[in-house]
C-alpha cells in the first residue's frame, strides 16, 4: 500500500469504528504517517475524534447507517476499536473488496461473542482453557455450573469490561447471576458462558503482532508479557515485563501464535492468558490494541498503537521492550461534564512519569479518564512511580 497525502486523491483513508483512548493513540500514529483518519463513535467529541481529519456520530450497531457511512467515506481500511458494531456489514464490505477490515471481518465477528472465540480456541485449536458451558436460561446455567464446578464465573456472551459478570460460589447464587448477566449484556435475552475458576498465579496480556515480513509473508512478533491487576473486570494497573518461567513463556507464545493465525490478517492482538507455574490457559483475545497495553507507551521502542498503525499499513514492526515500565489508571471518581484535572504538575514531577488525559467529554465514577505511565530500573520501581503519579491527579468539577 502506497502512502499518500491526506485530503487529496493519493490519501490513504482509515476509518476507526470506535474512537476511545486506544483509538486516539492509533489515530495519532496514523496521522504521523500522513494517513487520512476518519473517526466514528456513538457520541460527539470522543477522544479519537479530537485528533482525526473528520468524525461522524452514528449508532454503529445499525447496519443500514453503518453501511451508508462506509459507502460515503470509502475508506481503504476499517479499524474496529470496540465490539458493539454491526459486524455483518463489515463481512459484506470485506467480501465486496470495498475496504480491508482489520484484522479480518471474521476475527471481529468471532471475538465479539465469547461463544465464537471460545469454540475456536478450545474445540478447533485444542488450546487449554477453563472448563466452560453455555446457557440460554437460568436452568441451563444451573446445569452448566454443576458441570464446570464451583466457584465459577458467569458472563454474558456479548459484553466487555466485566459488565454483567458474576463470581458464583454456590448454587443459590445462580438465579441472581443469570439476571445480572441479562442486565449487563450488550443485547437483551443473550446467552451466557459459565467458566470454572482458574486458580492462577498471575494473568498476562501477550501482545502479538501480525505484520508483513521482509519476504512478503505474514510474520508474527511478540511483545514482552504484560502483567496486570483487574478490579471488577477492569484493569487498574499494568506492567511490562511480567516475569515468568521459560516454559510458561513458550507455552504463551504458542497459544498466541495459534489463535492469532486462526483469526488472520495484520494488526495487534491482545491475547489474555492465565499462568500458574509452567502452565498457561487461554482466556480471550482482542483483535486490536489492548487497554493493559497502554504501558507500551513507556516501555517499548514502538508502542502497541504504533505497532498497530504500521502493521495494518503493511509496514515493518519492532516489538522489542526498551525498559521496564508500568501504567496506572486515572478514574473519573465523579459524574460530571467537562471536568478539570488538578495535580498534573505534581504527577509529572514524579521521575520518568508521563500522562495521557483522554479528553472524554463526560466523567463517570468508574470511567477511565486518563492513565499515568512511568519507567524504572525494574517493574516494582516503575509500578510505584506510576501509582504515585496517578494518585496526584484529581478529577474535579470545573
Ligand atoms: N475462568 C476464570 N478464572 C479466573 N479468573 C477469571 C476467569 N474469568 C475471568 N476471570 C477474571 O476476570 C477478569 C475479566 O474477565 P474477562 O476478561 O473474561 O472479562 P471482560 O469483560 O472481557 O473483561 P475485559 O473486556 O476488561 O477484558 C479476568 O481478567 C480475570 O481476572
Ligand atoms: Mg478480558
Amino acid at each position: 500500500m502506497k502512502l499518500g497525502t491526506p485530503l487529496s486523491d493519493t490519501g490513504v483513508r482509515v476509518m476507526l469504528l470506535g474512537s476511545g483512548e486506544l483509538g486516539k493513540e492509533v489515530a495519532i500514529e496514523l496521522q504521523r504517517l500522513g494517513v487520512e483518519v476518519i473517526a466514528v463513535d456513538r457520541y460527539p467529541n470522543a477522544p479519537a475524534m479530537q485528533v482525526a481529519h473528520r468524525s461522524h456520530v452514528i449508532p454503529m450497531t445499525d447496519p443500514q447507517v453503518l453501511n451508508g457511512l462506509i459507502l460515503a467515506e470509502a475508506p481503504h481500511i476499517i479499524v474496529p476499536e470496540i465490539e458493539a458494531i454491526a459486524t455483518d456489514i463489515l463481512a459484506e464490505i470485506e467480501a465486496s473488496g470495498l475496504a480491508r477490515v482489520v484484522p479480518t471481518a471474521r476475527a471481529v465477528q468471532l471475538t465479539m461473542n465469547r461463544e465464537g472465540i471460545r469454540k475456536l480456541a478450545a474445540q478447533d485449536l485444542g488450546l487449554p482453557t477453563s472448563p466452560y458451558a453455555f446457557a440460554g436460561s437460568a436452568e441451563e446455567l444451573a446445569a452448566g455450573a454443576q458441570a464446570v464446578g464451583f466457584p465459577c464465573f458467569v458472563k454474558p456472551v456479548m459484553s466487555s469490561s466485566g459488565k454483567g459478570q458474576s463470581f458464583v460460589e454456590d448454587t443459590d447464587q445462580i438465579a441472581d447471576a443469570w439476571t445480572y448477566a441479562q442486565e449487563g449484556g450488550r443485547v437483551a435475552g443473550s446467552r451466557v458462558i459459565v467458566e470454572g475458576r482458574i486458580d492462577f498465579d498471575f494473568e498476562i496480556t501477550l501482545l502479538t503482532v501480525r505484520s508483513r515480513g521482509a519476504d512478503g509473508e505474514t510474520a508474527t512478533s511478540f511483545c514482552a508479557p504484560i502483567g496486570h491487576r483487574q478490579v471488577k473486570g477492569d484493569y487498574v494497573e499494568s506492567w511490562q515485563p511480567q516475569a515468568m518461567t521459560p516454559a510458561a513463556l513458550a507455552a504463551s507464545r504458542d497459544i498466541a501464535a495459534k489463535v492469532t493465525q486462526a483469526l488472520g490478517g495484520w494488526g495487534v492482538f491482545g491475547v489474555e492468558l492465565f499462568v500458574k507455574g509452567d502452565q498457561v490457559w487461554f482466556s480471550e483475545v482482542s483483535p486490536r490494541p489492548h487497554d493493559t497495553g497502554l504501558v507500551t507507551l513507556a516501555s517499548q521502542t514502538q508502542s502497541e498503537f504504533s505497532l498497530h498503525a504500521r502493521a495494518i499499513l503493511g509496514l515493518p514492526v519492532d516489538a522489542t521492550l526498551r525498559e521496564p515500565a508500568a501504567s496506572a489508571v486515572i478514574y473519573g471518581g465523579l459524574e460530571a461534564q467537562g471536568v478539570a484535572f488538578e495535580g498534573v504538575a505534581a504527577a509529572l514531577s514524579t521521575p520518568t512519569a508521563d500522562l495521557r488525559l483522554f479528553g472524554k467529554p463526560e466523567a463517570f465514577e468508574r470511567r477511565r479518564m486518563g492513565v499515568a505511565t512511568a519507567r524504572g530500573a525494574d517493574v516494582e520501581q516503575a509500578r510505584e512511580r506510576a501509582r504515585e503519579a496517578a494518585a496526584h491527579v484529581k478529577v474535579v468539577r470545573s
